[in-house]
């Protein structure tokens, strides 16, 4: 069941902090709606560009994954289930 609530979400490199809510959707939408880069390729849990550092909090993922990468995660897929701060 996809994440309910709202958390917030710090990117610790670009300085920002926002709101994450259900409709926001992955961390890499969120991202991209914030003008924060973090690279893509396949956006289906795949390809591994859209890792990114977990700095804390807990995400969940809406789909499944080839391999979680330990300490990080794939923005692509990943909602928050806690406040996070990642390294982007
Ligand atoms: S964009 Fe390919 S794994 Fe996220």
């Amino acid at each position: 069941m996809p994440a309910q609530g709202h958390f917030s979400v710090s990117f610790e490199r670009s300085g920002s902090a926002v709101s994450w809510r259900p409709e926001s959707g992955t961390l890499l939408d969120l991202a991209e709606a914030e003008g924060i880069p973090i690279d893509s390729g396949c956006r289906a849990g795949q390809c591994g560009s859209c890792t990114i550092s977990l700095v804390s909090g807990e995400i969940e993922y809406l789909g499944a994954i080839d391999q979680e990468p330990e300490g990080r995660c794939l923005a692509c897929l990943a909602v928050p289930k806690s406040d996070l701060v990642i390294n982007a």
